[in-house]
């Protein structure tokens, strides 16, 4: 997900000193699967909750409202997929630490995120367990190094405190082991049939998951890189060119799009590279609903700041109050008042553009805009199914505008461009319901509590999602314009804590059917 020269939007939010987590790794051997992992202190042990994750009732799995996977690669497909995925991982990793130089690879530039150095060599150490030592039943190349990259064992704020490689050996060890990879890649032997080895061992059947899950784990520290970026002091050393405009339809799209009530089938049991969070396909019935069509823009931003939103706590929980005054918000993180709203986006100070999504705020603003809006987030499976459910069919589908692979032209993914794209961009990615932008562009908070599907299995270990379950944690869904297609698609599940505003997040809010589009605020999209 992203830098910049100056310091104020490290306004210091307190609690967000935390390691915090973010993405796959392993427990066994170290890290979570989102992001990075959870700290250490993450007290959920191990009781996921009993209780359905959703307030509707959650039926028994349903697999066969899923769309069919049998087109999913097999045989010398996977393998030359599983190599190019994890190529183009490398590929996005060496430019995110190539373009600054040794002494700013070791700094740290944030408490909240680890050096990009760490990063750099945790990536090479979990390709090294899982493919080397799992799948390949290699011996460890320099076990002494192991507890060092183990996100569980050492939060982010004391990283730069441990004796790591330097930037040259953290390079060799990544390489090394990476050669040693592709030579396993064309030795292993892959599953026969359908590649989805979710629950197997590594060493047998699970062995096409293992490389699935290894490509998303680096692509998801590419991510947290890209948000070490954007958080670091200095010149600008990323650059990429503007996501495409906005289509002639853009300004003239409803506010908001209808969801019709019933069952759909929600998470999948046929994903073959989907993590144990978002398994098993289970139907759950979700009463209609209004979405907004596309995420809150800058522009209805700004105007809940101008209406007193953060002066007003009628309009937050008592937390989220208490974080605002504790935190003293008062506007999107990178946000500066100058006359007019500007921002800082990697290294580069610009005039906030109105029409693009908000970023870089956290679940307590989105949920105080969305009641001073009148409105609500919706809940994680109102998202779900308006972003995969097809009517025509019954069926959840991969992504809104289908099974197909995601394509340029269809969502803002992949770090091609270092910025949401306008509201209402990438119609043809649009999802059945008519919302845009559900997958790409920003990561979108949800009113949901992080919790497990019904008939959830930890797999491959607990630290992977399990131990994150619970309360503490607010749901996202839909991938930012930083997270690569690899790891990215309708069921995909990310998670954090609700103070959280360095992630590329910002929202888009809903309304039940019995409630009234006018019951609050004035949202500049509804006027
Ligand atoms: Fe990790």
């Amino acid at each position: 997900m992203t830098e910049h020269s100056h310091r104020q939007h490290e306004e210091a939010e307190p609690g967000e000193t935390w390691p915090g987590k973010t993405w796959p790794g392993k427990a066994a051997h170290g890290c979570a699967p989102l992001g990075e992992a959870p700290h250490a202190e993450a007290p959920h042990a191990e009781a996921p909750h009993a209780e359905a994750p959703h307030a509707e009732a959650p039926h028994a799995e349903a697999p066969h409202a899923e769309a069919p996977q049998g087109e999913a690669p097999q045989g010398e497909a996977l393998r030359a997929l599983a190599a190019a995925e994890l190529l183009s991982a490398r590929e996005r990793t060496t430019l995110l630490t190539s373009v600054v130089d040794d002494a700013d690879l070791i700094r740290q530039h944030s408490p909240l995120m680890s050096p990009l150095v760490w990063d750099l060599a945790h990536v090479a150490n979990q390709e090294e367990l899982w493919l080397l030592r799992e799948v390949g039943g290699r011996d460890p190349m320099h076990p002494e190094i192991d507890p060092l990259y183990d996100a569980f064992e050492h939060p982010r704020a004391e990283r730069p405190t441990l004796p790591l490689l330097t930037p040259l050996e953290a390079r060799r060890y990544g390489h090394e082991v990476r050669g040693r990879v592709l030579d396993l890649i064309e030795r292993v032997k892959l599953p026969a049939g359908p590649p989805n080895g979710f629950g197997a061992e590594f060493n047998g059947a699970g062995a096409g998951f293992a490389f699935g899950m290894i490509a998303q784990h680096e692509v998801q520290h590419d991510e947290t890189m890209l948000a070490t970026h954007q958080l670091r002091s200095g010149p600008a050393v990323l650059s990429a060119p503007p996501p495409p405009p906005a289509p002639a339809d853009a300004a003239s799209l409803p506010a908001e799009v209808h969801v019709p009530g019933g069952p759909f089938t929600m998470g999948t049991s046929a994903e073959p590279w989907a993590l144990d969070n978002e398994r098993p396909a289970h139907e759950v019935n979700v009463p209609g609903f209004w979405l907004d069509t596309t995420p809150v823009t800058n522009a209805a931003y700004a105007a809940f700041i101008a209406d007193g939103g953060y002066d007003d706590p009628r309009l937050w929980t008592a937390d989220g109050w208490a974080h605002r005054q504790r935190a003293g918000l008062t506007a999107p993180l990178f946000w500066s008042w100058e006359g007019t709203w500007t921002r800082l986006s990697f290294g580069v100070r610009e005039t906030v553009v109105p029409d693009e999504p908000v970023l870089h705020v956290c679940w307590y603003e989105a949920d105080a805009y969305a009641r001073w809006a009148g409105r609500r987030l919706p809940t994680e499976a109102e998202w779900e199914k308006a972003a995969r459910l097809d009517p025509a069919s019954g069926r959840s589908r991969r992504y809104p505008w289908g099974d197909g692979e995601w394509t340029p032209a269809l969502a803002n993914l992949g770090q091609r461009h270092l910025r949401p794209a306008a509201a209402g961009s990438y119609p043809a990615g649009a999802a059945p319901c008519g919302a845009r932008q559900l997958i790409g562009d920003v990561w979108e908070w949800t009113s949901s509590d992080f919790l497990p599907y019904p008939g959830f299995t930890a797999w491959p270990y607990k630290e992977y999602s399990q131990v994150f379950f619970g309360p503490e944690y607010k749901v996202l869904r839909g991938g930012a314009f930083g997270v690569s297609p690899v790891a990215c698609r309708g069921t995909f599940r990310n998670w954090d804590y609700p103070i959280r505003r360095q992630i590329f997040a910002g929202f888009r809010t809903a309304r039940s059917d019995d409630e009234r589009p006018d019951s609050g605020g004035s949202s500049p999209r509804e006027t």
